[in-house]
């Protein structure tokens, strides 16, 4: 349940831009933070405004000024666009040039013919719904959140270069696609002149396909990439070592997104051993599962989710000891099995 907290005045760090570091997108002038908040999770109408509040304040405050939205994020759909839109409204407006706001439609959204895949129809109307529940008079990018093999990819992209052209967004971007998709994707979107800024997708030590084709698209053509679920939805942190919490993502029965099926034997065994790992380079588990994935240089950025302020904190203190030796990448591969 959506509480309404009262709203003591927000006032972002001074220091916001200390310990963050801003890599280019690909050969784009804009940079990214290292670390960005996607509000997929815990941001919905079943979850506490006053927490959804106090961690954007606590990502802004430490570098982190990207968040990343889609239509249907929630439960229920919409509803985290509309919890972002009133943390908007009630405190970060003032910062609304410091900040990086992105959203999607390809999944579905509403009943019908349009309200899922990649016609124009579909992308347009969908965004002029996001912006109306977040307020914002465009997003920073914009995305085609899938491929859609029933709609011609060149009307998805006169979508996503008329979404920019009418000042809906500033850039767009496309999300799991595949290499030869993004490559087709890549070429129609610089022919109409828009050019493609960003790809999403999924990465982490347990979830490697961004390695086989994307990486090479992404360096080949100065793509920038920012990936999703680089802690494997919270499996690559201290949080399953012994068993499933109560309140962790895998507990949570309004989506099955994670469930007890995915939590293997075999996959403990691996986390319990990346996490003396960690233990060794002196960090948590979370810190040295999101420096691996910034380890690779094809990743312009990786997009956190959290249902704490205090994960947030940890997350980003892997920035205070990002690099690898070789010793401990051969280590890393031979517990995956590789
Ligand atoms: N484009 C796409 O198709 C797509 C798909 C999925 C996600 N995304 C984007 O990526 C974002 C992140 O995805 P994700 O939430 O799966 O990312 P994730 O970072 O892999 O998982 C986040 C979860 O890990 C746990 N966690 C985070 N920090 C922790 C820490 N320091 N210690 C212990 N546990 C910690 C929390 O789990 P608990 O909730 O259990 O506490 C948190 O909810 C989404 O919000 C969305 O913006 C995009």
């Amino acid at each position: 349940m959506i509480t309404h907290e009262p709203n003591p005045q927000y006032i972002a760090n001074p220091k916001r831009y200390e310990n963050m570091s801003y890599p280019k997108c690909g050969k784009s002038g804009l940079r990214l933070p290292a670390l960005s908040l996607g509000l997929w999770q815990n941001f919905g109408s079943v979850d506490s405004l006053a927490n959804a509040k106090a961690m954007l304040h606590k990502a802004f405050d430490l570098g982190i000024n990207h968040f990343d939205l889609a239509n249907n994020y929630g439960p229920s759909y919409g509803s985290a666009e509309s919890t972002f839109g009133q943390v908007m409204a009630s405190s970060l407006l003032p910062y609304r040039d410091e900040l990086l706001i992105s959203s999607k439609a390809g999944y579905d959204m509403w009943p019908g013919p349009y309200g899922d895949g990649g016609s124009r129809k579909y992308l347009v109307s969908s965004c002029d719904q996001s912006l109306k529940r977040t307020g914002l008079e465009y997003f920073d990018i914009f995305y085609s959140h899938r491929y859609d093999p029933d709609t011609p990819l060149e009307e998805t992209m006169q979508a996503l270069d008329y979404i920019v052209r009418s000042g809906r967004a500033l850039y767009a971007g496309i999300s799991n696609y595949s290499p030869v998709h993004t490559k087709q994707a890549l070429r129609i979107l610089k022919e109409l002149g828009t050019p493609l800024l960003i790809h999403q997708n999924r990465y982490s030590m347990f979830e490697r396909e961004l390695e086989e084709g994307l990486t090479d698209v992404f360096t080949d053509e100065g793509l920038g990439a920012i990936v999703f679920s680089p802690l494997a939805q919270g499996f690559l942190t201290n949080k399953y070592l012994t068993g499933i919490p109560q309140g962790s993502r895998a507990a949570r029965t309004e989506q099955i997104y994670l469930n007890e099926d995915q939590i293997s034997q075999d996959k403990i065994a691996k986390v319990q051993k990346l996490n003396q790992l960690a233990e060794l380079r002196g960090q948590s588990l979370a810190q040295m599962a999101l420096a691996w994935v910034l380890n690779n240089s094809a990743v312009t950025s990786a997009i956190i989710g959290a249902s704490k302020v205090e994960q947030i904190e940890d997350c980003v203190k892997a920035l205070d000891n990002p690099d690898f030796s070789d010793t401990e990448l051969a280590s890393i591969r031979s517990i995956l099995g590789e």
